[in-house]
């Protein structure tokens, strides 16, 4: 059995830290889940690193269903998160609750969605239909992105208490968890000891119940940005990109296929093939 909302929720009364780690696709979602990694989370950063579009924009909700699908054929062991893509909940409740519905139906057991106290009633008519939140604050990629960009949240006083109260009222109406994105380190904290439910931080301190990185920042596969908060924890690309110029030399000196990737007829048969073709 596959871990659960309640087993995430019991990680932090035990002191346990939450690994969490971007999932898309069934080969990488296979890794993920066999490393232990408590929640797969079908972000939709997939459109900037599975898509190549420039932000979560343009992300739409057939294809984190399909994301979604492929992720959960895939894991055994994680908690399967997936997100909301931008104008999937923001249009009224009834889309919010519909478009949940498909990912959990594509395999979630949970959806997260961005805002604070702004998404407050949206989230309550989630939660009363029986479908897990989780829900996401600070840096929000779909809203704050396109007027401020990248920049780090709470670094003021009145910042700060506003993502303290945002924390405080989702832990009121339900969420079982909340991502905190590129938070300021003591904000982090302060938001961490103030709700029972479990934070998961991303750029937002080592206090965080949990982290999230995405999983081509922390393999070293995706170059476009490196944010400061992205450890890599190799540099997949290059293995990569030496591997497949390895196989380009080979197929163009003959050196590939070789024998042992190579299927033969037996002898009777070629022979009889070589009469029969009159050669
Ligand atoms: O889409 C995503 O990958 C996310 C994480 C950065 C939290 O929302």
């Amino acid at each position: 059995m596959h871990k659960t909302v309640q087993d995430i929720i019991n990680m932090k009364k035990e002191k346990k830290k939450i690994s969490v780690i971007t999932s898309y696709d069934y080969t990488l979602a296979s890794l993920c889940d066999k490393a232990g990694i408590d929640v797969m989370l079908v972000g939709d950063s997939a459109g900037m690193v599975m898509l190549g579009y420039e932000n979560t924009i343009p992300v739409t909700m057939n294809q984190m269903c399909m994301f979604t699908e492929a992720v959960s054929k895939a894991r055994k062991n994680s908690l399967l998160v997936a997100d909301l893509p931008f104008m999937s909940y923001q249009t009224s409740i009834e889309d919010a609750i519909n478009n949940s519905g498909r990912l959990i139906k594509a395999g979630a057991d949970a959806i997260k969605l961005e805002g604070g106290s702004i998404m407050a009633e949206t989230i309550s008519a989630i939660v009363d239909v029986g479908i897990p939140v989780m829900g996401h604050i600070g840096l929000q990629p779909q809203t704050t992105m396109l007027s401020e960009g990248y920049k780090v949240q709470g670094k003021t006083k009145d910042s700060a208490i506003k993502l303290i109260e945002d924390a405080k009222e989702l832990e009121g109406i339900g969420v079982f968890s909340i991502a905190l994105e590129m938070i300021s380190h003591e904000v982090g904290q302060i938001i961490s000891e103030s709700v029972r439910i479990p934070t998961i931080g991303i750029g937002s301190g080592v206090n965080c119940d949990g982290q999230v990185l995405v999983v081509q920042d922390l393999l070293g596969m995706y170059d476009k940005i490196k944010p400061k908060f992205a450890k890599r924890y190799m540099n997949l690309s290059e293995d990569i990109v030496k591997s497949l110029e390895e196989y380009k030399t080979e197929v163009e000196s003959g050196a590939f296929p070789a024998k042992e990737n190579t299927f033969s007829m037996n002898e009777e048969e070629l022979k009889k093939l070589r009469e029969a073709l009159g050669s």
